[in-house]
């Protein structure tokens, strides 16, 4: 009898538990399993109500949960009896110590593969699944091979290309998957075996296969060009606002050259998410480290202007308003980074919110996925200043949050009363509001400013609103209030 092929999985966050369900789905024969060291994180995973919300996610794991997909935190069983194990946890920005505010933190990845060395008692294939700095499969193999007791590691880097909010479609319909091997026999084999397990569903001109540098280095480079290329139309947003051009033709004009493509050049309030200002953040550190000063610098200003775009809007929206915010309720639809998702790490809505609130506005919070806790967790936290790391970026204060701040379950609830709209994420939702119901229960002038460009802005001020955009044409209004940046 052929013997059951096992997959492990450490972490089931948003990576691990979306891939692995599909790798169940397609791969029937499979045994797969993933694990993870928090308790109620797996016990969702076993509920109805999932840890994570991702359309379509519920009618994968429903259809395999039990089958040949399981979640445990039993992690050191399912590694021991697993042939390839991937690794998936987190490896967030550094906080402290040498590369504090830039370099990935390996904690988690370098206990998991410490635990895959203590446990194992037959050979296994280990799959880097986490983004990771260049490199890092060199030391996994050091700790895996320094403590393997004579067993046969195989290490592949097979970074994850999903975007969440289309973690499903992305994985059932991959641009490509990526998987880095060791140019020897062994590494060659162990690129085969987990080629083997995407080809049941991804065709092969889609799997490319390259060594283990390059295709570590291809998950940051391809961050680093997403983020790059909402930096550059956010720049051109300011640009577009001081000088009566039209960000949306300007990136349709540019889109249609086919060097460049149309994809990611939506001007918006700045791009958060987990994942680009962490990969971004090693990259520089990594260039510096390689004495590429230069090109460090040159990524860096990625961030620089993302973090300009956010404080931009707050100042837009303060000097609009006859430069005070002070006591005035102000409604924010959307807080999570964006739509589909209920994920606010890095969410611009967090700087957008600060911002506001420390200019004493009365905020009223809207978001169809994103708990109250969690609205008042991401503003009472410290944000880490990674550009200047002695600093903390102060948390807007306990007593702000108490009375300046409350949550509701309603866009017509947020903006009752309300001097203005900020839209901060682009759920479909907000496109279809009565904005004639809204302004009717406002107060005057009403203002709405679009972070995200979706509402139609003459229909808008036709109703009464002064109505700002990003990136696009300013009404009299706007021009009388300049902002300083
Ligand atoms: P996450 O925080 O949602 O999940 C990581 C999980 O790993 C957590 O549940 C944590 O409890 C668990 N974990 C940590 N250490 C563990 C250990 N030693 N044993 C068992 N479990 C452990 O993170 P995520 O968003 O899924 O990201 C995981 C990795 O994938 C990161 O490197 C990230 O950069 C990368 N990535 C993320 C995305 C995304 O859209 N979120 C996309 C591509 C790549
Ligand atoms: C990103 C990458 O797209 C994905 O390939 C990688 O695996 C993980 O990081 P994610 O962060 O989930 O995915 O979402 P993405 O769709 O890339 O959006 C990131 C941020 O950029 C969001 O805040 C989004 O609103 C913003 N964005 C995106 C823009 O502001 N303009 C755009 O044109 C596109």
């Amino acid at each position: 009898m052929v013997k059951k092929l096992k997959i492990c999985c450490i972490g089931a966050g948003y990576v691990g538990g979306p891939t692995m369900a599909v790798i169940a789905l397609k791969c029937p024969e499979i045994e797969v399993a993933v694990v993870d060291i928090s308790v109620p994180r797996i016990n969702a995973w076993n509920s109805e109500q999932l840890p994570i919300y991702e359309p379509g996610l519920d009618d994968v794991v429903k259809h395999c949960r039990g089958k040949n997909l399981f979640f445990s935190t039993e992690v050191e069983k399912h590694v021991c009896e697993a042939d390839i194990v991937f690794v998936s946890v987190n490896t967030p920005t550094k906080t402290r110590g040498l590369g504090a505010g830039k370099a990935a933190d390996l904690t988690y990845w370098e206990s998991a593969a410490r635990m895959i060395a203590d446990v194992s008692k037959s050979s296994k294939i280990v799959v880097e699944k986490s983004t990771v700095p260049v490199k890092t499969a060199e030391a996994i193999e050091k700790i895996l091979s320094h403590n393997s007791k004579g067993i046969n590691f195989q290490i592949l880097s097979n970074p994850e290309f999903l975007a969440e909010g289309t973690a499903i479609e992305d994985l059932f319909k991959p641009d490509r998957v990526l998987i880095g091997g060791r140019e020897t026999p062994e590494g060659a084999k162990a690129v085969k075996t987990l080629k083997d397990v995407y080809a049941h569903w991804v065709p092969e001109d889609r799997i490319i296969c390259t060594n283990l540098w390059s295709a570590e280095l291809s998950k940051l480079a391809a961050n680093a060009f997403l983020a790059q290329r909402i930096s550059s139309v956010n720049a051109m947003s300011a640009l577009c606002e001081a000088t009566g051009a039209d960000v949306t033709e300007v990136s349709h004009a540019v889109g249609k050259d086919t060097r460049i493509g149309s994809k990611f050049l939506n001007a918006s309030v700045g791009f958060g998410g987990s994942c680009f200002q962490k990969d971004i953040l090693n990259l520089v550190y990594i260039c510096e480290c390689n004495g590429l000063p230069e090109v460090a610098h040159y990524w860096k200003q990625v961030i620089l202007m993302n973090d300009y775009q956010k404080t931009r809007f707050v100042n837009r929206v303060v000097a609009s308003m006859f430069n005070t915010v002070a006591n005035k309720k102000v409604a924010i639809l959307g807080f999570a980074f964006k739509k589909d998702t209920g994920d606010t790490r890095e969410t611009p809505a967090i700087d957008v919110c600060k911002g506001l609130l420390g200019d004493k506005a009365k905020l009223s919070i809207y978001d169809p996925q994103v708990s109250e806790d969690q609205i008042r967790k991401d503003l009472s936290m410290n944000k880490f200043d990674w550009d200047h790391p002695a600093h903390l970026q102060q948390p807007s204060s306990p007593t702000a949050i108490k009375k300046q701040l409350s949550v509701v379950w309603d866009a017509y609830e947020a903006t009752k009363d309300a001097h203005a709209v900020c839209i901060l994420t682009e759920w479909d939702e907000f496109r279809n509001l009565d904005y004639q119901k809204m302004f009717d229960n406002m107060q005057k002038p009403a203002f709405v400013f679009d972070g995200r460009n979706i509402v139609d802005a003459e229909k808008l001020r036709s109703i009464g609103f002064i109505v700002y955009s990003i990136g696009k044409p300013l009404d009299a209004w706007l021009k009388d209030m300049p902002a300083v940046a």
